[in-house]
């Protein structure tokens, strides 16, 4: 273990951080996990603060999972920056920060994986048809490792939320999982990790997701509820910038993903966009 000062640690090793974990329990002490891949934004801020706000501990997870990456080159242009990772997970409220290396969650031989049928075949799940058994697994290893009481999920990444929700329930993983509110940029863009990949024009052409959503989310509150309709609506909002290709546009349930025959309150909209080789998701609850 590292000491940053008195209360606050950096962790490096799965006994280290089961140690903690069993100690805080052992006090009586809540423990609010924040699992996260670094490059820290104001999203992930405040996620921190309300695990802060709810639990004894705090614990910010710090793994760039290469589980849960399609593409090695998206993983290495991932940013590493675990020093500034820590001073702004520790300025929001933050205890401890679990951040292993991959021999440490992955050590040689590993073989175990948690995985989903349907839910997670739709949507991020087609595209990146390994993604979520990345996500599963990862999440699963640090839940048995933080012991978390509650675990604090993005609502900008709804298909993971509603995933690793299921999977907690199913498992009887003894963990609520809190889902809390996009944090967004001055004109809307989704705070998001990869937004600092984005050149300065590409920057500007990212808005078109944000546009697109509220302006099909306005086509639905004048009473378009053809999901194919609005769909195409949507696409043709994102074709209209010449720096976006789109992935996908779904209508779809909040909890299975697919796609209802009519679009009800309660559906949500989600897309995922290429902004140049930048892939950005985002989406809103109509
Ligand atoms: O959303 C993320 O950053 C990752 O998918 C997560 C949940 C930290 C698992 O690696």
């Amino acid at each position: 273990m590292t000491k940053e000062n008195k209360d606050q640690i950096i962790i490096r090793t799965v006994s280290d951080m089961q140690t903690y974990a069993r100690a805080a329990r052992l006090r009586g002490e809540s423990i609010g996990l924040v699992p996260t891949m670094g490059a820290l934004h104001a999203g992930h801020l405040s996620l921190v603060r309300r695990a802060r706000a709810e639990n004894g501990k705090a614990i910010v997870s710090v793994f760039a999972n290469p589980m849960q990456f399609d593409d090695p080159g998206d993983l290495a242009r991932y940013p590493a920056t675990l020093d500034a990772d820590a001073r702004a997970a520790f300025g929001a409220g933050a205890d401890a920060i679990f951040a292993p290396g991959e021999r440490e969650m992955y050590p040689e031989g590993f073989s175990t994986f948690v995985d989903m049928t349907g839910i997670s075949d739709r949507l991020c799940g087609a595209s990146r048809p390994s993604h979520f058994r990345g996500v599963l697994t990862v999440v699963t290893k640090l839940f048995g490792i933080c012991a978390p009481d509650r675990a604090y999920f993005g609502e900008k990444d709804a298909q993971q939320l509603a995933i690793v929700k299921k999977m907690a329930s199913e498992l009887c993983l003894n963990v609520e999982i809190i889902g809390c509110p996009t944090v967004r940029e001055a004109d809307g863009l989704a705070m998001s990790s990869r937004n600092a990949r984005l050149g300065a024009d590409e920057r500007i052409s990212a808005r078109c997701l944000f546009r697109a959503l509220n302006e099909g989310k306005a086509i639905f509150e004048s009473g378009e509820a053809d999901p194919g309709v609005l769909a195409s609506h949507i696409r043709s909002i994102l074709e209209a910038e010449p720096r976006a290709r789109i992935d996908y546009v779904g209508i779809v349930d909040p909890l299975t993903f697919e796609t209802a025959p009519s679009v009800r309150a309660g559906n949500l909209i989600a897309l995922a966009v290429y902004i140049g080789d930048t892939r950005l998701v985002d989406n809103t609850k109509l």
